[in-house]
């Protein structure tokens, strides 16, 4: 149990735009920032972070919460890891009560690999540095490889003792269950036999995107064609090969500031390239790129710069998994390396100066690079370049950019020596089918953008709905301030008429807002809201330090994704127009207590407008009754109404 004191400092420390800033690239959008959503494939950022308000809300899948809430949704930690995780971020001690073994076992299964896998991640750690063999074997192969001290420690980079059961054992004498042993693959479980996957390798831990160890890869030391230079994990419930790359924990802040992500092959590559200062730098650890590790890197930026060994058959096989990253509407360069040479090995070489220059001066557009490669191999064969047309033009179809790809098409016929006009029909015939799917997307997409635009009601507008919404914002927002507010009494004047004395007081806006409320009986109609009202009211008028961002996390995740949709609407109107117009919008610009004022006086003159019609329509179902009093009773409310309207300054 963290102590609740440890999460209030946490929740005081953290700020929501520079935890988040960690995982999306954000850009200020007025005082707000914006960037593409995490949690789904869009081109079009719709993801807005209040640092105000200290929330967030993504617009394309509704979710929305506060700094915990995000981690939550996008590392998939329980609330205590979350609060852990922004404890080291922001070097928070924790104060924790000793879990107990009835805790311990409660701590869900994905938990338990986690803590597995941290475990394991110390051992080889202290293996590689604690002991004779460690040192001997696995520290000296690092050292031959000219990792220094500080980046061995850097990536935690462990040895296994070529022993059978050497970790195992270890393990579950510290207590670690063989269930989880086994289901991270670390152990081995072969009837009553159990066995070390990692024997008498050098280790490297796979982290996910926010530091937390996944999985291991491990290089075998002796020269043996029987068994793989690198034995990996296997798949779990918390490692997925095709969602990880490696290296992008230490490589997020940097892709993101650099504004491009270089991609190399092996855990070495990345590795040397840190060492020498290159630190936005990922692998996808030997296998083709897939969606999901595209989507990690489009997060942080839409350049990627794929860095190729220097074998030109592996670079030729390589060129088609490129088309995928077109896909994601990236801009793709790619780099080879002299013959012989990778990544890692012209990186030990070159100083920092030489090998940023080397990337710089070799780095080459992907398409006009591909075009070049492809006529080289094909301009005297008219058949293979037939091939080699169709072959570029089907990477040229996949950028989403309609521009973009018609220069392309235009650059690739003067590299390729060929006329404009069969790359294009070239493109229409590849791409018929899926130049339809396509032009359905955008459409939809079109429409979507036009349902946002005009989202905001514009002819038959629920005026209640949008009040009881307004009070609920309020509520949310200056809840807990206190202010001075100008009160209207109705009071008879001498002549018998109903006059509006304004008198001051001072109060907080929620008991402001719950007496009005309360004076006039004025209750909720949607329940959504009446439920909101209460639990709000209720946890300012218990709380004296209510606080939004630690609100939000009480109550659960439906009323969560109400209240971030609340608080975040009128943003994505903002997001929409400056998106459009490159324009900043206006802040809010009412004093709170005018604002408080005029919401509650807008839905006072709203229900007395709704009682006037039902007056209406009694007394024309009912004309025999004497009407007397209710006529009286029309007349009051008509005159209250024009008071509370002049009030307003409107004109009735
Ligand atoms: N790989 C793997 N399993 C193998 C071989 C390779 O998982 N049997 C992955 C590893 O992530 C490796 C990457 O593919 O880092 C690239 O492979 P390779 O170029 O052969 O290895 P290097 O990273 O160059 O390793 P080293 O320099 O240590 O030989
Ligand atoms: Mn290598």
């Amino acid at each position: 149990m963290i102590a609740p004191s440890s999460i209030d400092q946490v929740f005081e420390t953290a700020r929501v735009e520079e935890v988040i800033g960690d995982f999306v690239q954000l850009k200020k959008a007025g005082s707000n920032f914006k960037g593409l959503s995490p949690f789904s494939d869009e081109r079009t950022p719709s993801f807005m972070v209040s640092p105000v308000k200290q929330i967030w809300k993504d617009f394309s899948s509704g979710k929305g919460g506060n700094v915990v809430t995000f981690l939550m949704e996008h590392e998939h930690f329980t609330y205590p890891e979350a609060i852990k995780y922004l404890a080291k971020k922001y070097n928070i001690e924790i104060e924790e009560t000793e879990q107990t073994n009835e805790q311990k076992e409660a701590a869900n299964e994905r938990e338990s690999l986690y803590l597995v896998s941290e475990f394991a991640n110390d051992y080889f750690q202290k293996i590689l540095h604690k002991t004779d063999q460690g040192r001997s074997i696995g520290l000296s192969y690092f050292k031959e490889r000219g990792f220094s001290d500080e980046t061995i420690k850097k990536f935690n980079l462990g040895y296994a003792l070529n022993e059978w059961q050497a970790f195992t054992d270890e393990a579950l004498k510290k207590g670690y269950h063989i269930d989880f042993l086994e289901k991270t693959g670390l152990t081995i479980v072969k009837d009553d036999k159990r066995f070390d996957r990692f024997k008498g390798r050098v280790i490297f831990p796979i982290k996910s995107m926010s530091g937390r160890v996944l999985g291991f890869g491990g290089r075998i030391l002796v020269k043996d064609n029987k068994a793989a230079k690198y034995l990996n994990s296997p798949e779990s419930d918390i490692y997925h090969k095709s969602k990880v790359l490696y290296g992008i924990f230490h490589a997020k802040q940097s892709i993101a500031k650099e504004d491009n992500c270089f991609l190399v092959e092996g855990y070495t590559d990345v590795i040397q390239f840190h060492q020498k200062g290159i630190k936005n730098v990922v692998s996808s650890s030997g296998t083709a790129l897939t969606p999901e590790q595209i989507r990690l890197i489009n997060r942080l930026t839409k350049n990627i710069t794929v860095l190729f060994d220097g074998d030109a058959a592996g670079m030729r096989a390589s060129l088609r998994g490129i088309d995928l990253i077109l896909e994601q509407g990236m801009n793709v360069k790619v780099c080879s390396f002299p013959a012989g040479e990778d990544p890692d090995s012209f990186a030990k070489q070159n100083s920092f100066e030489e090998l940023s220059l080397f990337l710089e001066e070799h780095a080459k557009d992907f398409i006009q690079f591909k075009a070049s490669v492809l006529y080289e191999d094909s301009k005297n064969d008219p058949i293979k370049k037939a091939d080699t047309v169709r072959d570029i033009v089907n990477s040229i179809s996949k950028i989403p950019d309609r521009i973009k790809k018609e220069i392309y098409l235009r650059e690739c016929a003067r590299i390729m020596d060929i006329s404009e006009a069969v790359l294009f029909s070239t493109l229409a015939q590849i791409n018929k089918k899926e130049y339809q799917e396509e032009n359905k997307k955008y459409k939809a997409e079109q429409k979507a953008f036009e349902v946002i635009k005009h989202s905001q009601p514009i002819g038959k507008v629920d005026v209640q709905y949008v009040l009881e919404r307004k009070i609920i914002e309020i509520l949310l927002l200056y809840g807990n301030k206190a202010e001075d507010f100008e009160d209207l009494i109705l009071k008879e004047n001498d002549k018998g008429e109903l006059v509006l004395e304004p008198v001051i007081h001072h109060a907080k806006v929620f008991e402001k807002v719950y007496l009005d409320l309360q004076d006039d009986e004025m209750e909720f109609t949607n329940e959504k809201f009446k439920s909101l009202y209460y639990t709000i009211i209720d946890a300012l008028n218990q709380n004296a330090d209510f606080e939004l961002k630690t609100f939000i996390n009480s109550v659960d995740k439906e009323m969560a994704i109400e209240i971030t949709s609340i608080l975040m609407d009128d943003e994505r109107y903002n997001l929409d127009n400056w998106q459009r117009m490159n324009i900043y919008p206006k802040e809010k610009r009412h004093t709170i207590s005018q604002l408080v004022s005029e919401t509650i006086l807008n839905l006072r003159c709203f229900l007395i407008d709704k009682k006037v019609k039902e007056f209406q329509i009694e007394t024309e179902q009912d004309k025999s009754n004497s009407n007397k009093n209710i006529l009286e009773e029309v007349k009051d409310y008509s005159s209250l109404k024009m008071l509370l309207s002049r009030k307003l300054n409107r004109v009735l």
